[in-house]
């Protein structure tokens, strides 16, 4: 009948160690998550963004079918004289198939403009691994009402310059400044109301069907005792998970909310 049927978004939840564990104390966190995965049948895909350093350990210990590996950054470079980066087509080769970027911390910390984070982007892409796209508000933008301007922004920055295949390789997260790391968590109708508007923006750039196939994740004091009640948002489809993700049960927990 020329409909083509929508298929159904994936459902993530993604740890992001950021700069914790040595290498030793990572494969420890990744095999005990492995083990604990094992038998279980989660309703979600899971990852794990880990340093780059144990990149290539971690894929090699752990079931990959089961917990997908991720980068926390890449390089705005393919290679060469940039003492101290670490390339996308490197971060490939580890067998990572992820990589976050634009996480605020990077924006905040390291200058990450939005034209350095679409070159990013593209690179990741070029190298075929997939994107997990950070975006959110600080708490005076929350505080202005200027969330939806803010991750619009970022968007039109990064990634609305793709084409339809490449967008649909993106996973975006919104991840609000004010809650990251700060015990403070967006309401679950907070939540909602922006992850439905990130999705509208969507939309009107690549269409409904392109939309409702976007994954969509929540990140910022995502825990055990929240998970439940934002992943039942229809428009939240998981979460990007920093301190409760250094836990091995804590990580299972929120994989269990689904
Ligand atoms: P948090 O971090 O869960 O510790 O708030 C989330 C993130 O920054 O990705």
């Amino acid at each position: 009948m020329g409909i083509i049927l929508s298929k159904m978004r994936k459902k993530i939840v993604a740890g992001n160690w950021k700069m914790n564990k040595t290498l030793q104390e990572g494969l420890a966190l990744a095999t005990e998550l492995n083990n604990v995965l094992t038998d279980a049948s989660p309703k979600c895909e899971v990852i794990i963004g880990t340093p780059f350093i144990h990149l290539a350990s971690v894929t090699s210990a752990v079931d990959t079918s089961k917990i997908h590996v991720s980068a926390q950054n890449c390089a705005d470079k393919e290679s060469g004289a940039y003492t101290g980066e670490v390339s996308a087509s490197m971060i490939k080769s580890t067998g990572a198939e992820y990589v976050i970027l634009g996480h605020s911390e990077r924006r905040a910390y390291y200058g990450e403009t939005h034209e350095i984070l679409k070159e990013k982007v593209r690179l990741a892409l070029k190298n075929e691994l997939k994107p997990i796209f950070c975006i959110g508000e600080s708490k005076e933008e929350r505080e202005a009402n200027k969330q939806n301007e803010v991750v619009k922004a970022q968007l039109e920055g990064s990634v609305f310059n793709l084409s339809v295949e490449e967008f649909s390789k993106v996973v975006l997260a919104y991840e609000p400044v004010w809650a990251i790391g700060t015990g403070l968590t967006a309401t679950p109708d907070q939540a909602q109301e922006i992850h439905a508007y990130i999705r509208s923006l969507i939309a009107e750039k690549y269409g409904n069907e392109v939309a409702e196939d976007t994954t969509i994740l929540y990140g910022g004091s995502c825990k055990p005792n929240n998970a439940k009640e934002l992943f039942a948002n229809p428009d939240v489809d998981g979460g990007l998970i920093g301190g409760a993700s250094l836990k091995a049960d804590d990580f299972k927990a929120i994989i269990d909310a689904f």
